[in-house]
């Protein structure tokens, strides 16, 4: 295939090299997504102590001897068959801990450790790196990255076009005004029709107003963003730049997420196995359910609804249902799955941690998957859920209203229902929504129907993937 172009890709994760969240599995498709559409991208993260070993081998490509406070070097090299660039510089990102935070909370420095990666994204766009390979588009995603379009713009972008996708506005790379200089920031742009926000700087602010196009997740939530209830603040910035901005759908990657890839008995390729692979889920759960198996695989937050799950499940319970939980996140909440486990025995089960594979067996095995969230950007769980014929029970909002269609007697009679949705995000409606889960799987003939319309739904990146390119050569043109 031609080459149409070349992207760098930034973000703080990437699927297979670290991942916290649906971010990472997004960066991690996207290359190979943008290949198929003739679009050459190289995809650059921080340098995590987990990832030093991966250095081996890399070649050095560019370097920094003062970035923000120490020597920093872009290293490259294919993982998995991406072309991925390391920002290897020691004093910002080797320590122990996680991505943004350590024991003691987020990192102090968050906000240099974040500019650090969006300086040197800008740098290699601008400038090309050692191999002489130099993009056409730089593609920043979310507040770690979004500084990364504004030292284009305030530094010289050298013809290189910019985007910024964000994937949660919740999360806005606040810092106080004082670190203007510090973040390499010119003074002079410091009101409120640029970097200024709400007194302070927000990076996300930044890269709001200075990228070339803004994209989000998915069509809704681009439409919700200007409402305060979900821009968070931004509302207006978003809307001042209405123009550019646009909803783009996430995509799952079928190479890793479908039933024909998974081992025996992780497998739901046809309803048969699907039976197997929820005999193998209750075993691993010590669950004993009569009704529908219901699964719940999340960040346990206040975006996700989790809260909501305690006041609904004894009705759902008491109907036959049951439910599978793994997910970590606020203490609050993990306590609160953990009671709900003692007090439902052989109804809940709950893991709390990160565990991808037991995550592969839920999706295979459960019968539903539950996303009540508040605000939700995509959504990977519930397209995981069509994929694996685990019917999607979705509150009514982002990228979850954009992907699952509500099995109403008008859906049921065109043969298009694939889940359940409800709104709005508080208990009475999700009890609703669970009995009628109860009721759909309490008729076989049309729980199997709406199956197989979930497992039929195409949730690949074929077509957005196809978008992202028009959009990139729209820069080009
Ligand atoms: P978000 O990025 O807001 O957390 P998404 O639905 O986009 O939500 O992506 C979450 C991703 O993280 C999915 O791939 C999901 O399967 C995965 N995930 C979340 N919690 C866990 C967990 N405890 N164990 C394994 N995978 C998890
Ligand atoms: C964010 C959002 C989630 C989205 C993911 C990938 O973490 O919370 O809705 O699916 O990014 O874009």
């Amino acid at each position: 295939m031609v080459t149409r172009g070349r992207v760098l890709s930034v973000a703080s994760e990437c699927v297979p090299l670290l991942k916290t969240g649906g971010l990472a599995d997004v960066v991690g498709a996207l290359p190979a997504a943008l290949a198929a559409q003739g679009w050459e991208m190289r995809v650059l993260i921080p340098c995590y102590r987990a990832l030093q070993w991966r250095l081996e081998g890399m070649v050095e490509v560019f370097a920094e001897d003062n970035l923000f406070g120490g020597r920093g070097r872009v290293m490259a090299g294919e993982v998995a068959g991406r072309q991925m660039l390391l920002l290897d510089a020691p004093h910002l990102y080797d320590r122990e801990g996680g991505p943004y935070s350590g024991p003691q909370g987020d990192w102090g420095d968050n906000a240099q450790r974040f500019a650090a990666l969006s300086w040197m994204a800008a740098r290699i766009a601008r400038e090309g790196m050692g191999d002489g390979w130099r993009p056409d588009v730089l593609h920043a995603h979310d507040w770690q990255a979004a500084l990364a379009p504004a030292y284009l713009a305030y530094g010289g972008a050298n013809g290189v076009k910019s985007v910024l996708t964000v994937h949660n506005i919740a999360f806005q790379g606040w810092a106080p005004a004082g670190m203007l200089n510090e973040l390499r920031l010119p003074a002079q742009e410091f009101h409120p029709g640029a970097l200024e926000y709400y007194g302070g700087l927000s990076s996300l602010k930044a890269g709001l107003i200075t990228a070339d196009r803004i994209t989000t997740v998915s069509p809704t939530y681009a439409a919700e963003l200007r409402r305060p209830e979900f821009g968070m603040g931004l509302q207006g910035v978003i809307a001042a730049r209405a123009d550019r901005v646009s909803g783009i759908l996430n995509g799952v990657d079928t190479d890793i997420w479908s039933p024909e890839v998974e081992e025996r008995p992780y497998s739901a390729r046809t309803l048969k196995r699907k039976a197997e692979s929820r005999q193998v889920l209750s075993g691993a759960f010590k669950l004993e359910v009569p009704g529908p198996l219901a699964i719940l695989v999340s960040r346990l937050t206040d975006q996700k609804g989790i809260d909501l799950i305690p006041a609904v499940l004894p009705d759902f319970v008491a109907q036959g249902g049951g439910l599978a939980v793994l997910g970590s996140g606020d203490a609050a909440l993990e306590s609160a799955m953990r009671e709900l486990e003692v007090r439902f025995p052989g109804r809940v089960g709950v893991r709390i941690g990160y565990d991808e594979g037991l995550s592969h067996l839920m999706f295979a095995g459960g019968d539903a998957v539950l996303v009540p969230s508040r605000f939700e950007p995509c959504g990977l769980t519930q397209m995981y859920g069509l994929r694996y014929g685990a019917l999607p029970v979705v509150a009514l909002t982002g990228g979850l209203a954009d992907t699952i269609i509500d099995a109403n007697p008008a859906a049921m009679a065109a043969g298009v229902a694939t889940g359940i949705t409800f709104h709005p995000t508080e208990a009475p409606a999700l009890a609703q929504a669970l009995r009628r889960l109860v009721a759909l799987y309490s008729d076989q003939s049309c729980w199997t129907q709406v199956q197989r319309n979930a497992m039929k739904h195409p949730v690949g990146w074929e077509s957005s993937a196809a978008e992202y390119a028009a959009l990139y050569q729209s820069l080009l043109a």
